[in-house]
């Protein structure tokens, strides 16, 4: 059974996405892909990561996104299609997406699969493979079975690396985010959650099979002004935390009131850490 994610959610952090993926990672990734590539984008959501990426690989370019919710994915061509219009791009919908850009043409398809089952994906079709805030959901022997499948360059954005921030801190902290750590290694449809590791099991599983596998920065960084952004992560942080700590509710009640004053004073700013990965095959060109 997959998580499910609110599309107005994905909505809400797409800005926050676009200034924290790091975009000398990306370049790299780009050299690496070969003329009209066909890219694959697992856990796409509504594509947010489509359109930081397209832009930046100048020329032709096949997209199959794949994701288990067809409503995400269905709002995702929706959104791109607009998004598309807005940039002064043509596009034409048919099945999926053709947008006709002065650099290029991107054909965009779409795809509703249970991540969980690799096999029949057909990933070693795609000359690269790509994700946005997924693989802090997926187990390491997951992982294990994506880097034997993926026989390019892969490119994984915004993984969580636990380095978040409060600024400023509370007491409750503690117990909030020892109880969001719980839940973020909970089995998310893929075996038990690698969570903050991500990183370690990403780089354990490509290493194995032959991949140079590089890492940098991607830290959201939520100025005081970003009120609803804030606010659903003390609320989300706070729920979740709540479950997996009950003897700790009543703290983590206090630190959830304090931190939505803070916000309303405009005396909340916040950093959530993420580092992207880039595996590059045969050790990197
Ligand atoms: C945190 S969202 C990220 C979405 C998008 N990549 C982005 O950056 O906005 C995780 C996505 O993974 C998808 N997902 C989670 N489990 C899945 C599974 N087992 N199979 C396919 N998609 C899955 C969700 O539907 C959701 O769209």
């Amino acid at each position: 059974m997959s998580e499910t994610f609110d599309g107005d959610w994905l909505a809400l952090r797409e800005p926050f996405d676009a200034a924290a993926r790091n975009p000398a990672l990306a370049a790299r990734f780009i050299a690496a892909l070969p003329e009209r590539p066909v890219i694959m984008d697992l856990g796409c959501g509504t594509g947010s990561l489509l359109r930081w990426l397209a832009p930046r690989i100048a020329g032709d370019q096949a997209w199959l996104l794949v994701d288990a919710d067809a409503g995400l994915l269905a709002r995702g061509l929706a959104e791109t299609a607009d998004w598309a219009e807005a940039q002064g791009f043509d596009v034409s919908v048919r099945g999926g997406l053709t947008v006709t850009t002065p650099h290029g043409v991107w054909r965009i398809a779409t795809r509703v699969a249970d991540l969980a089952d690799l096999e029949g994906l057909d990933i070693g079709d795609a000359d690269a493979v790509v994700c946005s805030a997924l693989l802090d959901l997926v187990s390491r022997r997951w992982l294990e079975a994506l880097a034997a499948a993926v026989r390019g360059p892969m490119l994984a954005c915004l993984n969580v690396d636990g380095h978040d921030r409060m600024m400023p801190s509370h007491a409750g902290d503690i117990a909030v985010t020892t109880g969001f750590r719980r839940d973020q290694a909970r089995d998310k449809g893929f075996g038990p959650s690698v969570g903050r590791h991500a990183e370690a099991a990403f780089r354990a599983a490509f290493s194995a099979r032959g991949f140079a596998v590089s890492a940098a920065e991607s830290h959201w960084r939520i100025a005081p002004g970003a009120a609803h952004m804030l606010s659903a992560l003390v609320h989300g942080h706070a729920d979740a935390a709540a479950h997996w700590m009950p003897a700790a509710r009543g703290t983590i009640r206090a630190a959830r009131a304090a931190r939505l004053r803070q916000i309303a004073a405009g005396r909340l700013a916040m950093r959530v850490g993420h580092r992207d990965l880039l595996a590059l095959p045969n050790g990197g060109y």
